[in-house]
């Protein structure tokens, strides 16, 4: 089915994200298991520093999910005293390591640590977050090599829910690298889930709301909570919201609730576009895996 933009004022068609990552990860798991069937057990290793709670939780959420697909998953777990060179030696011996295919390092590290400068040291082929500088530059070429999870994530969602994007207008609020640069990079690619007139406001655009009023879809990437507004959204656009905030375990989105009265189709405030990033740092690490053996 696909989501036209048209005037309402009926409550917004939802796009969950779960069925997007499931059908994703269902073809990483056919994938594992094919590369296993051929004597090749995928490896994504995982590396923690410190004891921050919430970081460790997700990182055994990551673990065990890497379990259930059919990856093998070994796991550094460096004390929060660690220096950057402990962290650099960390990545160094998965790099020279060739029965390791993926590298993740869960952010955010202790303070005292650079976490550019460490991601410089992974292998850019092993990244599976997809932000080393080597694998943006590859985005931005148009080059194969693993994207920025949380931008294929959208991509991958609004394809899932018939979303047209091809032709349209696409404004991001928010340039940050992690969402809204990469993404403006993925949609204006010439491919037919993309393909898109990418507008980015940030900061600098006092007037954001002049420009997001007319985007057919609108990604809130702000970080800011409550920022994106009934009044700043066009009749009818595609709403997706891709920034949060966490006050504790509290997650505060930037798409104001209130949004889906005037949005023909809007992501849910849990289980949007979270679902679709841990679903495509797996298919990284499949297709780096794939890669490895070359058949990639
Ligand atoms: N859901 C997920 O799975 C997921 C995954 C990754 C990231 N995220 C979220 O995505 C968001 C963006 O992350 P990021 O690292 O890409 O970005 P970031 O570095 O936090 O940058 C935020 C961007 O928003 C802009 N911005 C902030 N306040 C604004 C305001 N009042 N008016 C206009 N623009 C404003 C900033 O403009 P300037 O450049 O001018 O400062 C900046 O470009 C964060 O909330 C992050 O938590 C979500």
């Amino acid at each position: 089915m696909s989501v036209s933009v048209s005037p309402t004022t009926a409550a917004a068609r939802l796009l969950p994200g779960k069925p997007v990552a499931e059908k994703i990860l269902s073809e990483v798991a056919e994938q594992v298991a094919a590369l296993r069937a051929a004597g090749v057990t995928p490896a994504l290793a995982t590396v923690l520093v410190g004891d921050d709670d919430a970081s460790a939780g997700y990182i055994r959420i990551k673990q065990r999910q890497a379990a259930e697909l059919g990856f093998a998953s070994p796991h550094v777990h460096l004390p929060a005293s660690a220096s950057q060179r402990d962290l650099h030696r960390v990545l160094a011996d998965f790099n020279a390591d060739a029965g390791v295919h993926g590298v993740l390092v869960q952010h955010p590290i202790p303070g005292h640590l650079d976490y550019d400068r460490a991601l410089d040291v992974l292998d850019p082929d092993k990244d599976v977050d997809g932000m080393h500088p080597v694998n943006m530059g590859r985005l931005a070429l148009g080059l194969p090599g693993p994207l920025p999870c949380t931008p294929a994530g959208i991509e991958a969602l609004l394809a899932y829910h018939g979303v047209p994007v091809s032709g349209r207008e696409v404004v991001i609020l928010g340039r940050g690298a992690t969402l809204g640069r990469p993404l403006a990079m993925l949609l204006a690619q010439k491919r037919p889930t993309a393909n898109a007139a990418v507008t980015v406001v940030h900061t600098g655009v006092a007037d954001w709301p002049r420009y997001t009023r007319r985007a057919e879809i609108l990604v809130a990437a702000a970080g800011v909570p409550g920022i994106v507004r009934p009044e700043h959204v066009r009749p009818g656009a595609v709403v997706v919201g891709g920034g949060v905030r966490y006050e504790g375990r509290r997650l505060l989105p930037d798409v104001d609730e209130s949004c889906a009265e005037v949005a023909g189709a809007i992501t849910p405030r849990v289980g949007g576009v979270g679902p679709t990033t841990v679903a495509m740092l797996f298919r990284n690490a499949v297709r780096a895996a794939q890669r490895a053996v070359g058949q990639g």
